[in-house]
């Protein structure tokens, strides 16, 4: 069968037409779902009514599933493999732990030494206007440096922290955070990491990084900065607007993504994601 793809953005992305998740699926077909990932970096699948069940067992295809031990508050009391990321306050009343998560440019589990391969969002609740989130082909980022810079950042490596997201640090209280960080020490990722099925190379750094392996913070954030504003310049960039039902699914070895907060939070956003292991990539580094 030929899947039916239609461009998301010019930078990355698209969406795979016609297709019921639902419905059994040959390994063909599954392969030439798997080559779309590795050419687009993100697959947008629409109108998916599936179960939870269905949601694990499609994610399943793409390899072995995250049990989300690194963040136990925000999984599924019922499924440990998916990650809730919702503003629905918890059954006490108290606020989600979850509201914020993404809320600053990343790629998931950059902080574990077995970084994500890929995540499959689906999204069940949105809120009247808003709520979206943006992707950034990191490919791009680093092709379109200068040789100078590559050769700069060639053996660099950033410091992947845990916790670092940008508004909920105080706001979700200091305990979840230090629980979040004590699971989670920092972890030395290559800044350039060499796709291990495509064989290109992608920046790979992101909000949570903020030094290089050896250098202190203020040396290193002039450069980091750059690099970040460099990799999500809107040119590399796709925005995707959601509606209910949409599985997104993002390969987290060549983009990174952002959630933004465009939206009213009194009103409900939920959604759920599967988490696919990737190769073992970095090393414990001194705090
Ligand atoms: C995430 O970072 O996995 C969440 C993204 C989103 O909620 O849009």
């Amino acid at each position: 069968m030929a899947l039916k793809l239609r461009r998301l953005s010019n930078a990355l992305g698209v969406e795979v037409c016609d297709l019921d998740l639902r419905k059994p699926m040959s390994e063909s077909t599954f392969g030439e779902i798997y080559s779309a990932f590795l050419q687009y970096g993100i697959l947008l699948f629409r109108n998916q009514d599936i179960s939870r069940e269905q949601h694990i067992e499609f994610s399943r295809r793409f390899g072995e599933l995250d049990d989300h031990a690194s963040l136990p508050r925000d999984r599924h009391p019922d499924y440990p493999e998916i990650l809730l990321v919702t503003n629905r306050p918890n059954p006490d009343g108290t606020p989600s732990e979850s509201r914020y998560t993404g809320r600053s440019w990343h790629t998931d589990m950059s902080y574990t030494t077995r970084p994500a391969l890929g995540s499959l969002l689906r999204c069940y609740n949105l809120p009247e206007v808003g709520g979206d989130t943006l992707f950034a082909n990191m490919y791009l980022a680093y092709d379109t440096l200068s040789e100078g810079m590559k050769k700069l950042i060639a053996d660099l490596h950033g410091i992947h922290l845990s916790g670092t997201r940008k508004i909920n640090v105080a706001d979700a209280g200091e305990a979840r955070r230090a629980e979040v960080m004590k699971l989670n020490p920092p972890i030395a990722q290559p800044v350039v990491r060499v796709h291990p099925e495509t064989g290109r190379k992608a920046l790979y750094l992101g909000e949570k990084v903020k030094r290089f392996d050896g250098m202190t913070e203020e040396e290193s954030k002039p450069l980091i900065d750059y690099l970040n504003r460099h990799a999500t310049r809107p040119e590399f960039v796709f925005r995707q607007q959601w509606r209910e039902n949409d599985l997104l699914v993002w390969d987290n070895r060549c983009t990174l993504h952002q959630a933004l907060g465009d939206f009213d939070e009194t009103q409900l956003r939920h959604m759920e994601r599967t988490t696919v292991l990737g190769t073992p990539s970095g090393y414990i580094a001194a705090a």
